[in-house]
């Protein structure tokens, strides 16, 4: 007899049937409220009509167009659509599949058209799980452990995680820029540096929002040493945040963005967008893949931002975002160290009394929201940041029912 493979961890043990807006109905026919969103991936939620209907008339006409043989209208539609929602100034797209194939993807474009080896990740961030990806990720060991050697050229600068430090935002913010400078300094010199590659939030590193001084710091250094910044808005693009894009909350340029998850509704597709200068420095051919812009999945992304535009999902993100982060500030215990957020990213830190991590509390408390019907996810470097990414069609009333599952856990600890 066949098994999966001991290598995926499982979060739950629910086996799902089927999916319907904010809920999924599991094999035994218990409901349970998914403020998980497939790590943040479903924002239009489980079976959007609008989406069903693209994909199923999508599958009825081409499945597969391979991009680098022939071209195919969904994939020509969607790069025209992108146009209305993509940062100014980055009108040039290349698809890929995985959040990681983009992160891999920006990274080989940003070599490219600098001609410099090194680029500079933050502490915590989480790029992916394919080598180079893997490299650049700094949310825990369990993502790189096991398989050196890992990429060369990766230098690793502070992020600005203040309570992690017991700072202020201010202190936080003037040690990782000196840090950086430091780095720029004694590591990585500015003319062998190609880029910055940073999350507006960090995502699996514990929900921790970035600020406004800090990535305009950054940019202000790009601009200064010919570096190119880069955002891996994979999980916090398309709405989620309570902007189209994460970055956008820092008023602060990107040159490079990376998006994926909520692009799509679930189908995989990934994709990368700089102006059209910056792209013609990759080199031809360096780039592509055998499933890359899929017809299907890319028809699903056009009605996806189809929903996301006519329903007011950006807008809802930010209105629900400040209910659930506020009840969610609200309820919490002794137990609990900080809770914070942008959007609808809400995670909640569970420390012990002397205020060290407290991954044993957080893991019992996602267990229990989900025997009482609330899927949750950890995060953090410990694994005890409770994290909440319902999709971004989460009413009022559903948010409510997930605070009240939310406080009889925290009341049960
Ligand atoms: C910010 C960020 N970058 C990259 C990735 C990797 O995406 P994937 O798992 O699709 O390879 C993720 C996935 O969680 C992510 O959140």
């Amino acid at each position: 007899m066949t098994a999966l493979s001991p290598v995926l961890k499982q979060a739950t043990p629910v086996t799902v049937d089927h999916g319907a807006g904010c809920y999924l109905y599991a094999t035994d026919g218990r409901r349970y409220l998914d403020f998980t969103a497939g790590i943040g991936v479903t924002s239009t939620g489980h079976c959007h009509p609008k989406v069903v209907e693209a994909a199923q008339r999508q599958v009825g006409t081409l499945i597969h167009g391979q991009y680098t043989t022939v071209m195919h209208q969904p994939m020509l539609r969607l790069t025209e659509r992108l146009g209305d929602v993509l940062p100014a100034g980055l009108d040039s797209v290349f698809y890929a599949n995985s959040g990681s194939e983009a992160v891999e993807a920006a990274l080989r474009l940003v070599r490219q058209a600098t001609g410099r080896p090194n680029v500079v990740v933050f502490h915590g961030g989480f790029h992916g799980r394919t080598v180079a990806a893997a490299t650049m990720t700094t949310s825990g060991t369990r993502f790189s452990a096991g398989f050196s050697p890992l990429m060369a050229g990766v230098h690793v600068a502070p992020f600005p995680t203040a309570f992690r430090y017991g700072w202020s935002e201010e202190e936080a913010t003037d040690f990782a820029l000196r840090e950086l400078d430091y780095l720029l300094t004694t590591l990585s010199a500015p003319a062998e540096t190609a880029a910055f590659i940073v999350e507006p939030v960090l995502g699996e590193g514990g929900y921790i929002p970035g600020n406004t001084r800090f990535f305009q710091g950054l940019r202000e250094r790009a601009d200064r040493h010919g570096i190119l910044l880069v955002f891996d808005e994979i999980q916090t693009g398309f709405g989620r945040t309570g902007k189209f894009f994460g970055h956008q909350h820092f008023d602060v340029r990107p040159d490079v963005i990376t998006i994926a998850k909520g692009l799509a509704s679930g189908f995989p597709l990934s994709g990368i967008a700089a102006s059209s200068e910056l792209m013609a420095k990759a080199w031809p051919g360096s780039q592509g893949g055998t499933y890359g812009g899929n017809a299907v999945a890319c028809a699903a992304a056009l009605a996806t931002i189809d929903v996301i535009e006519s329903e007011g999902l950006v807008d809802n993100a930010a209105e629900r975002g400040r209910q659930l982060l506020a009840g969610a500030r609200s309820r919490a215990t002794k137990a609990v160290g900080d809770v914070r957020g942008l959007g609808l990213l809400v995670g909640t830190e569970f420390t012990t009394p002397t205020g060290e991590p407290d991954t044993a509390t957080a893991s019992t408390a996602q267990r229990l929201a989900h025997e009482k019907g609330l899927l949750l996810l950890t995060c953090g470097a410990y694994s005890n940041v409770v994290r909440m990414i319902p999709p971004l069609i989460v009413t009022a009333e559903q948010v409510d029912e997930a605070l009240d599952i939310w406080s009889a856990v925290l009341d049960e600890l």
